[in-house]
């Protein structure tokens, strides 16, 4: 639904004032919606920091953005692959010491439909160990930055969630035996929306004011499916990016951007594109179905969570 405060082209940077003496770390932020975040965020002149896994791409990224924006643009890189938990460690513990303020930390990066069963660096089916796995962990360790900062947590998700098993496959988290490339994403994507919802609750009984939002970027035009994707998925997602039921990367940035920067937005909402199957068109707010708000899932996979990663949050 396009929220009434936003106008009939939903939200939209427009709304974004000044951001001098901010600072946003975004995960995967060298190509697609994670880099047109950045992008708008430097143009308002906030500090961006980017957490990729390539250092190559991530110093093209950079001269590319310093050349659009300003040779004074505020971007730096910190290497973090999602993919490996000492990469993680490694890279939150360099934020830690370097960077003295976050107001969002925005969980972007992601790999999907990878069409054979695969592990992350600690054994975890790729897609729930990078995309879930990884982002919790940053997440708990970068928490305590994060709250002096009174700061946010933003979860990229997907409309993906919404197929798939819809649950969390407990008893065979890694797939063994039904491995499939788009219901193993949407279990990840799941799995972080869930998350995040869980961590609201926790933060709700404590005195913090770091505050969580859920968004999803539509459809959007961007490399996912072409980095990890087979031939016939990258085939039909350039077919169908021909149609208007795909949107620009930059458009598919606007949830991510309104969920870090706009002020009084309700957290137990889900945001993004409201248009066409809620794929394209003005951001606002979509529904988010019973099944990701599910508690007893939730708080299980918490513990399941904190297991995989070695890290118990003091929440
Ligand atoms: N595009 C869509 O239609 C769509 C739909 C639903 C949800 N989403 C979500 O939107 C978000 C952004 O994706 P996108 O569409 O912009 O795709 P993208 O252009 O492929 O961007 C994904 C980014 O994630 C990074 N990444 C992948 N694995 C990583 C790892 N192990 N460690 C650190 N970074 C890693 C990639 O880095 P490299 O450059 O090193 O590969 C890339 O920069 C994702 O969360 C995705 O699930 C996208």
């Amino acid at each position: 639904m396009a929220d009434k405060r936003f106008g009939k082209n939903g939200w939209t940077p427009e709304r974004i004032s000044s951001l001098k003496g901010r600072t946003y770390l975004i995960t995967g932020a060298n190509s697609g919606t994670g880099f047109e975040a950045s992008r708008i965020l430097l143009s308002k002149g906030a500090k961006v920091v980017m957490l990729n896994r390539n250092p190559k791409k991530s110093a093209d990224a950079i001269s590319n953005l310093k050349r659009i924006i300003s040779s004074h643009a505020d971007i730096s890189f910190i290497r973090i692959d999602l993919a490996d938990l000492s990469s993680v460690r490694k890279g939150a513990a360099e934020v830690l010491e370097t960077v003295p303020r976050i107001d969002a930390l925005i969980c972007n990066g992601a790999i999907a439909q990878v069409p054979k069963q695969k592990f992350t660096q600690d054994g975890f089916e790729s897609q729930l160990g990078t995309n879930h796995f990884g982002h919790f962990l940053l997440q708990g360790l970068l928490y305590p930055r994060l709250k002096e900062s009174k700061g946010r947590i933003v979860v990229v998700g997907s409309e993906g969630y919404k197929m798939g098993i819809r649950t969390i496959q407990f008893d065979d988290m890694n797939w063994d035996k039904n491995y499939h490339q788009n219901k193993t994403y949407c279990h990840s994507k799941l799995a972080q929306i869930m998350s995040a919802y869980e961590l609201q609750n926790r933060l709700k009984k404590t005195d913090s004011e770091v505050k969580v939002y859920v968004c999803h970027p539509g459809s959007s035009a961007t490399s996912l499916i072409k980095n990890s994707g087979n031939a016939m998925s990258r085939i039909m997602f350039s077919m169908m990016s021909k149609l208007p039921v795909v949107q620009s990367a930059e458009k598919g940035s606007y949830p991510e951007l309104m969920c870090a920067t706009e002020e009084n937005l309700d957290e137990s909402g889900y945001y993004g594109p409201t248009g066409m199957m809620d794929w394209v068109g003005p951001v606002g707010d979509c529904v988010i179905q019973p099944h990701a708000l599910d508690r007893k899932v939730a708080a299980r996979l918490w513990d399941v969570s904190q297991e995989a990663t070695s890290f118990k949050w003091s929440l």
